[in-house]
């Protein structure tokens, strides 16, 4: 059976679904692959401001079919096509079948795939680790679920940052893992408490503490555990579960917090996400509040003032889109109608306005 992409307001009640629904703001299930619609699922689905949904369709695939066997994502969803992605495409595409499968067989057979989230985390942290230096360049358009993505994106950043503070590879490695799990509590509490959607949202203050238990109970180590537990601790202490503050926080959810936040707030799948240079000053106003200030301008280093994917207009009246960090914080790399242009080597030029 074939499956297609149906905006909401084209549903109708009896039409099955084809893959699972994730809320796109608090990232939990709300409707399950094989659910047949009704009206009151639909109206919540766009109460929850889902857009699209999965739908099976009687007859032969189509050439806008999108289905598991097929490449999860298209080449022109990879990332900025001027700017170095930060790990290849393949390793990508397999990161995201490898959490989907993951997530989806702790839905199935109550286990953890641990060598699998390993082997993944090993893969991308080698290839950070290979480069002089990493752009952070991450696909945003995605055909599935917000969570897989968010997991993987949230790993990638997480571990080049470990990698920009000089971590060992092993160390980068585990806070990468631990990124890519963060939030596998959402995933665990869907399931105990997916017929109760009200109760849902109360649950989903738990999701840490439901995350890391099942993680020690599967045997992870716990500077995982604790990664997963701390990582909607807040700098200034006001954070969830236990309130720790400043450096009581383990720095690994330090680093994952402020990961967690730029791939949230950059999302092109919530309908809130701002572009990247307005998540950056988000982060950045908030270092010292949310955000581990240390951390931050790591951060900072690594990614630019002006990130990639930000539109930019010159001082002579020239735009572009940056796609990379150059020598010069202020002065990036810029892509102006298909030329690569290091503003660092121009002199007399600078951004005038983020558009
Ligand atoms: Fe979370």
């Amino acid at each position: 059976m074939a499956t297609i992409w149906k905006n909401i307001n084209d549903v109708k009640p009896g039409e099955v679904l084809a893959d699972d629904v994730f809320d796109g703001v608090s990232f939990t299930l709300i409707a399950r692959k094989g659910d047949t619609l009704t009206e009151d699922t639909i109206n919540l689905l766009k109460k929850r401001n889902v857009k699209r949904v999965p739908i099976y369709k009687e007859g032969p695939e189509e050439e806008e079919v999108i289905s598991r066997e097929k490449t999860i994502v298209k080449k022109e969803d990879f990332a900025l096509p001027s700017a170095p992605p930060t790990i290849s495409e393949r390793l990508y595409n397999e990161s995201i079948e490898t959490m989907t499968e993951v997530v989806s067989k702790l839905f199935e057979t109550d286990t953890l795939d641990k060598d699998k989230v390993r082997n993944v985390a090993n893969k991308v942290v080698a290839e950070v680790f290979a480069k002089q230096r990493n752009v952070l360049n991450l696909i945003r358009k995605h055909a599935q679920g917000f969570l897989y993505k968010h997991l993987i994106n949230t790993g990638i950043i997480a571990g080049m940052i470990a990698v920009e503070m000089g971590m060992p590879i092993h160390e980068a490695t585990r806070i990468t893992e631990a990124g890519m799990l963060h939030d596998i509590g959402l995933a665990l509490i869907n399931a105990n408490v997916k017929s109760d959607i009200e109760k849902l949202d109360s649950e989903i203050a738990n999701h840490p503490a439901v995350g890391a238990k099942y993680l020690r109970d599967s045997g992870m180590p716990i500077e995982v555990t604790d990664a997963v537990l701390f990582h909607h601790e807040r700098w200034d202490g006001k954070g969830f579960p236990m309130g720790l503050k400043g450096k009581r926080i383990p720095a690994i959810a330090r680093i994952i917090a402020i990961a967690d936040a730029y791939d949230t707030l950059t999302s092109e799948d919530l309908d809130n996400h701002m572009p990247p240079y307005y998540a950056m000053r988000w982060i950045v106003s908030n270092s010292k509040r949310y955000f581990d200030p240390d951390i931050v301008s790591t951060f900072v280093g690594m990614v630019g003032i002006y990130p990639t994917g930000t539109k930019v207009q010159l001082s002579d009246g020239r735009v572009g889109i940056v796609v990379g960090r150059s020598e010069k914080l202020l002065k990036p790399i810029i892509d102006i109608d298909g030329k690569v242009v290091d503003l660092s080597k121009e002199e007399g030029v600078w951004i005038l306005k983020v558009l």
